[in-house]
């Protein structure tokens, strides 16, 4: 078992450095690639972002295994085993990264026995740093913050999202949803990042936030930061988290996240 206080050490300095890259780049001209479709978009700065992350915990912890969102691109194979393993996207949003809409961050997780012991959502341009480890509560710059504790979804202000996808049936599951859930609820909300719509139910700004399609590197950090807020962190069919499954619901409680999931259009991506 790593020390962990010096794995988290390790991981705010080095998203603090990768948050400069961001904050130096988004208002300047980027090339944007294409991924898995024309909206599903990298930079070379994602890629540079995730090679300095990932430089900078081998050398401090060269056994330590890793989950990126650009490497997994290039067809390396997605295996969360036992071992300590760093699940990251250097830039969560990068849709917004490439717009300059100020909503994109770093988002970072360590995984050890399948189990979360750190989370860091970073949002360099508004400065928001929401950190949380396993039993210590999760902070925003460094504050405890908390979910807001509502229970009914008529009083919920929900996050969701288009998604990166243009699979007609993957979009019509969206739409279906968004159509259903817009006169039972208080509002619908996207930010254009799954781990800042996660951190915004950690932070009891939103209530509830739901997305199919996701990957573990959009969700990691951001389901331990609302579970350590105080929240609850499912799929979204009612049953147990699963980080692989590409499939998230989380909520300021478990009988709101219930109430959601009980009405939902589900949909089933091919898992990590
Ligand atoms: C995307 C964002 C977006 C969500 C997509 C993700 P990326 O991550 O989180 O809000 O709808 O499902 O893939 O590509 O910007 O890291």
């Amino acid at each position: 078992m790593p020390d962990i206080d010096e794995c988290y050490m390790v991981v705010l300095r080095l998203v603090k450095e990768a948050g400069s890259i961001v904050r130096e780049k988004i208002n300047q001209p980027k090339d944007a690639m294409t991924k898995s479709c024309e909206v599903d978009l990298v930079t070379e700065w994602d890629q540079k972002v995730e090679k300095l992350l990932i430089d900078g915990i081998s050398s401090k912890f060269p056994d330590h295994k890793f989950i990126g969102e650009e490497g997994s691109s290039l067809g390396i194979k997605v295996e969360l085993t036992d071992a300590p393993t760093w699940i990251i996207d250097p830039i969560d949003g990068t849709m917004n990264f490439v717009h300059s809409l100020p909503h994109t961050c770093i988002s970072i997780a360590l995984v050890i026995n399948k189990v979360t012991e750190i989370g860091v959502v970073y949002n360099p341009i508004l400065e928001q740093f929401f950190t949380a480890r396993r039993g210590q509560g999760a902070f925003l710059n460094g504050a405890p913050i908390s979910v807001s504790r509502e229970k009914e979804l008529r009083k919920a202000l929900v996050m969701m999202e288009m998604g990166t996808s243009r699979d007609p049936e993957k979009m019509k599951v969206v739409l279906e949803n968004a159509n259903n859930l817009t006169p039972q609820v208080h509002g619908i909300r996207s930010l254009g990042s799954a781990a800042l719509n996660m951190c915004m139910v950690a932070l009891g700004g939103a209530d509830v936030s739901f997305e199919f399609g996701i990957h573990a590197w959009d969700v990691a950090a951001g389901d331990i930061i609302v579970r350590e807020a105080g929240g609850v962190c499912i799929d979204p069919a009612g049953g147990p988290f699963d980080l692989m499954s590409r499939r998230v619901l989380c909520a300021s409680t478990m009988e709101l996240a219930q109430e959601l999931a009980a009405i939902l259009v589900q949909y089933y991506p091919e898992r990590d």
